[in-house]
């Protein structure tokens, strides 16, 4: 990594919308699922990249709770390599530092991904300064819909402070740039109510093609936003 980077201003809470895989596996001749363990492996390379520039919080989109409706083949295959990706990761999220943290609703996963995920969640709670959260069976409106019914079954009040409090992931906050490859320009459902004041990064590489130069534009592109969250300077 060069030593020389250096930005004015750095997100501390990066979110992504991991897009593209399938369409660079077909690019290439391939089948989709392709697609999807080339880009699983990305997610390692840019975790690590993040988190050595600074970022302290990295939220991934890796399963939509809409991506169930996908051919049968193909969800198959994401949850096989999410399990893999749990299992395989494990050691050297440990050595890493680096916190492992699954939102979404977990309920309709395999037994034995629940078991990966609860295993690698456990080996590294103790890291604080690096968290990679992976929304799976995620859906922003599904999130909402928990909090205010958690809120209500407590018969506390719902207000926009306490909806926050009871979403997945309250304590690792609002992502301060979320950013979507893969050419679509929309948020599909993904940290609707954390992303109010997220500044929108839309870049046309697809996820198996974006690697740390592609992260570092993002970086840039940043730190060069004048977020003024409703008022003005
Ligand atoms: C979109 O590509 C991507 C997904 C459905 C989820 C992202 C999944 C991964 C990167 C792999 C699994 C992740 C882990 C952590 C093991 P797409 O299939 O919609 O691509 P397309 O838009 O080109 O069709």
């Amino acid at each position: 990594m060069d030593s020389d980077f250096s930005v004015s201003k750095l997100p501390s809470h990066v979110g992504i919308i991991m897009d593209g895989n399938g369409r660079w596996a077909n690019l290439r001749g391939k089948p989709r699922s392709f697609g999807h363990k080339i880009g699983s492996k990305n997610v390692e390379t840019i975790a690590r990249h993040a988190f050595s520039r600074g970022i302290k919080t990295l939220t991934l989109f890796a399963f939509s709770s809409e991506n169930w409706l996908r051919p049968k083949d193909e969800v198959e295959e994401l949850m096989r390599l999410l399990e893999r990706y749990m299992n395989k990761f494990r050691s050297s999220a440990v050595e890493n530092k680096m916190r492992i943290v699954v939102s979404g609703d977990r309920s309709p996963l395999s037994d034995s991904l629940i078991r990966a995920i609860e295993k690698t969640e456990k080996a590294t709670e103790s890291f604080r300064d690096r968290t990679l959260i992976l929304a799976v069976n995620y859906g922003g409106r599904q999130e909402i819909v928990y909090a205010v019914n958690k809120l209500i079954s407590e018969g506390k009040p719902v207000t926009e402070s306490s909806v926050s409090e009871y979403l997945y992931t309250a304590p690792f906050g609002e992502p301060d740039l979320i950013i979507r490859t893969g050419g679509e320009i929309r948020i599909s459902n993904f940290l609707l109510y954390q992303g109010a004041y997220s500044e929108l990064l839309f870049t046309d590489v697809l996820w198996p093609d974006f690697n740390e130069t592609e992260f570092d534009k993002a970086l840039i592109n940043y730190s060069g936003r004048n977020r003024r969250f409703g008022k003005v300077e």
